[in-house]
């Protein structure tokens, strides 16, 4: 009911500030707060997204009743802030973890996720809230609340994968940035983008994955044809935090603002991986794959473009790949 998720709302609130509190004000969060400054936020930073950390011990059941007296268990237990025993108990879902609040469009905090400190490969490096009455994570995009109007204005959306990601590029000046949350773009954050922008700038993370997702919102985003789409590859299978790290502010924002590419241009690079261009069976596995990519341009001007830039890659004559084309266009038309 709608008193129940105004409730668990409230409930996210508290919690937040509790463990924004324990991460500045405590000896308990000191630790925590380290490894931010060591990632490169400041203060300022982890007082504008509210990050906070969630200590090692259950603190929440006792803050959230001390709050609100009439909290029930079944609200506590719908929270998503609790994990669940065989005999009913509660126990604090997240625990030694710097917390990231998850907020709709409407700025309201509706979730969280948990960074581990350790890099421990036997525990997820972030833990997310659960599916509750308040949150269904396809609909949410990181940051869409405090980016809507930087969107709006610039006309433009960066895409990123991760919460690190979007904080970097906020620290660096580039305010019209959100992120999916992981490598799988749903079509309800693509709704949230289409109502606010055509313009979409998909800067995943430099590795293997990240660019297979980046071919995979392509695939999902061309057909549409709502959006003019372009990509930011990152070098070195960097991901876009740690090319701040390296590089710099000033470096990072000519990335981000210079250095987009076609989907074209991002399908000519991706389909060299794996290959040995020097051979000649490799050369025309490649040649296909990006010959179909050219093939579902709707544009002729474009795809004479690629045609040509094709051609030189390969050292072949155009009019070879022209007639190929052809052929494979019909299956398009
Ligand atoms: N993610 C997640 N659960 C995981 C791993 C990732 O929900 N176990 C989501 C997070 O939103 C994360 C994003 O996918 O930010 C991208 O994942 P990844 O690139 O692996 O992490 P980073 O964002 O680079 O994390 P960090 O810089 O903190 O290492
Ligand atoms: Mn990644
Ligand atoms: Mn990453
Ligand atoms: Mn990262
Ligand atoms: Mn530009």
């Amino acid at each position: 009911t709608s008193s129940e998720n105004g409730q668990i709302t409230a409930m996210y609130q508290v919690a937040n500030e509790l463990y924004h509190h324990i991460l500045v004000n405590t000896q308990i969060g000191e630790q925590a707060l380290a490894y931010l400054h060591q990632r490169g936020l400041n203060d300022d930073m982890i007082a504008e997204f509210q990050l906070g950390y969630a200590p090692p011990k259950a603190v929440l059941q006792a803050v959230l009743k001390e709050k609100n007296k009439n909290l029930d268990y079944q609200i506590l237990r719908k929270s998503g802030l609790f994990s669940v025993y065989e005999d009913g108990s509660l126990n604090d879902r997240f625990k030694d973890r710097v917390m990231f609040p998850i907020r709709n469009a409407t700025g309201k905090i509706v979730a969280f996720s948990g960074r581990s400190l350790a890099n421990d490969p036997n525990t997820p490096k972030y833990l997310n809230s659960p599916e509750t009455t308040i949150f269904n994570k396809r609909k949410i995009l990181f940051n869409f609340d405090k980016a809507k109007g930087a969107i709006r204005r610039e006309k433009k959306c960066l895409l990123f994968e991760g919460f690190m990601d979007v904080l970097a590029a906020y620290s660096a000046g580039v305010k019209n940035s959100v992120a999916s949350m992981g490598t799988s773009l749903t079509d309800e954050q693509i709704y949230l983008l289409q109502q606010n922008t055509k313009n979409i700038d998909l800067c995943y993370d430099g590795d293997l994955p990240g660019q297979k997702a980046t071919k995979r919102a392509l695939e999902i985003l061309t057909p549409q044809n709502k959006f003019n789409l372009r990509v930011i590859a990152l070098p070195d299978k960097m991901d876009p935090d740690e090319y701040l790290q390296k590089y710099g502010a000033e470096k990072f924002r000519t990335l981000i603002n210079d250095s987009h590419e076609t989907p074209l241009a991002f399908y000519m690079h991706f389909y060299e991986q794996g290959r040995n261009m020097d051979n000649e069976a490799d050369q025309l596995d490649y040649l296909s794959d990006v010959l179909a990519e050219i093939a579902k341009l709707n544009d002729p001007l474009e795809q004479n473009l690629y045609l040509n830039k094709l051609a030189e890659r390969l050292q072949l004559d155009k009019y070879y790949l022209e007639e190929k084309l052809k052929t494979l266009r019909q299956q398009y038309l």
